[in-house]
């Protein structure tokens, strides 16, 4: 397929940018479309996958049929099998008429399935006999139907960790992917950021009627640099807001950084993005990283002093084993019939592992001092079996659950007088 062809797609749909990953995502979508196979788009949210299944539908055969798009994360799970495949009258209560389903009206058309990997287990089975079979049954009703639709998939989550958990069949997995596009995210995509800013400052500035909004060097570099987990939805809404907000029409550094919220780079993210982002913009998520962050601080500012203040003798261990010991022990009375675990060792239970950054490392410290707490315990636990077997060191090593051997080793060892 030669460049130009490929331009001609790009305006004919309205796909902004020159990158070779999306070059490449266009040249298989538009290879792909004049068959019949099944396709899985998968990419970031608000990557753009939507244009690509209206590519595949406008260059097939079936560019007259209808084309549907449905958002299977958007449909309730009780309804999602009547709405995609119909139901008869009276199978539901409410359902006091039949209904076709999309698979029914789309006959020789697509479908286009946003979010696939929400789709509900028992939705996928029908799914899979429609895309092996070209059958489908209505709920509530046991007459085999025909159709024929294409299906175009689209996912932006890690479908093959989805059959991992369980949550998609593999069966319909490897079905779907027979061919796969991969949109690639705009932090990727390189000059595009720049190319998109442009589009979408003249889009606003005919919408709003102001004057285009342009750029800085300066700023056109931090924008380049800027990871962009809303992908090219995030952008045109940044665009947006300073197009409407901002009265300097040249956008420097520190205006954009304005609008570039904390990067999220490595934390998970909380909730799947939705249409209301969409519009509301990433504020409160951005919001929640930001109190992460500062707990996480604040979590290790107080390690270290407390860690400090041990060490120059400020506080006591002692003193605060023998009250984590009797706060442990109130606990374990109001649980009673639990087993009773090793109360320091659950207390003094060390750093629970993430890294600290700029933080020195006190873990050997900590292993240190767990490592003697568990031998005072040992010594004393054996000094008890002792006594309350009158020092017979058979009695007391089953009690232990050590042979005798090892207890008389550690009698030794602890220099403990029977
Ligand atoms: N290449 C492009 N040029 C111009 N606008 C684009 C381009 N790609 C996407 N957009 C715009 O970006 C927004 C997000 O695109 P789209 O809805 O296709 O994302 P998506 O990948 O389907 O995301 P999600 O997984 O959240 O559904 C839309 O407003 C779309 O019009
Ligand atoms: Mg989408």
């Amino acid at each position: 397929m030669n460049d130009s062809e490929i331009q001609s797609i790009k305006a004919r749909f309205g796909i902004i940018g020159n990158s070779p990953l999306l070059n490449h995502a266009i040249e298989v979508a538009s290879q792909v479309a004049p068959t019949d196979m099944t396709v899985l788009i998968s990419g970031e949210s608000g990557s753009g996958k939507e244009s690509f299944s209206k590519i595949i539908h406008h260059l097939s055969p079936r560019k007259h049929g209808k084309f549907i798009a449905i958002n299977c994360g958007a449909i309730p799970e009780g309804t999602i099998d009547s709405e995609l495949f119909g139901h008869e009258k009276g199978s539901f209560t409410g359902a006091h008429e039949s209904r076709k389903g999309y698979f029914e009206v789309t006959n020789g058309g697509t479908i286009f399935l946003d979010e696939i990997g929400e789709m509900p287990l028992a939705t996928q089975a029908r799914l899979l006999r429609v895309l092996e079979y070209g059958e489908f049954i209505k709920v509530g009703s046991s007459k085999v139907q025909k159709t024929d639709v294409r299906v175009v998939a689209a996912t932006n989550v890690n479908l093959l960790d989805s059959v991992e958990n369980g949550k998609f069949r593999q069966d319909l997995y490897y079905r779907l992917n027979t061919v796969p596009i991969y949109v690639p995210p705009l932090r990727e995509r390189g000059a595009d950021i720049e190319l998109l800013f442009r589009k979408f400052a003249a889009d606003f500035s005919e919408k709003y009627k102001v004057k285009p909004l342009s750029l800085t060097e300066n700023a056109k570099i931090a924008l380049s640099k800027y990871r962009f987990p809303g992908n090219i939805r995030q952008l045109k809404n940044l665009v947006e807001q300073i197009s409407v907000l901002e009265m300097e029409r040249e956008i420097n550094t520190d205006k954009i950084l304005k609008y570039l919220p904390a990067d999220s780079n490595y934390l998970p993210a909380l909730y799947r993005q939705n249409q209301q982002e969409d519009k509301a913009g990433l504020s409160e998520r951005d919001l929640l990283y930001k109190i992460l962050f500062d707990m996480r601080k604040d979590v290790n500012d107080l390690k270290k002093l407390v860690h400090n203040m041990i060490n120059e003798d400020i506080i006591d261990r002692d003193g605060i084993d023998s009250a984590l010991m009797e706060s442990y022990r109130n606990a374990a009375e109001s649980t009673s019939g639990k087993e009773n675990l090793p109360a320091p060792y659950v207390l003094k239970n060390p750093e629970p592992d993430y890294d600290f950054d700029n933080i020195e490392d006190i873990s050997h410290e900590t292993e240190r001092d767990e490592s003697l707490s568990i031998e005072a315990k040992e010594k004393e636990l054996i000094i008890k079996a002792l006594r309350k077997n009158n020092n017979r060191r058979k009695y007391a090593a089953k009690d232990l659950g050590i042979s005798e051997r090892t207890l008389y080793r550690k009698i030794k060892q602890f220099e403990i007088d029977d």
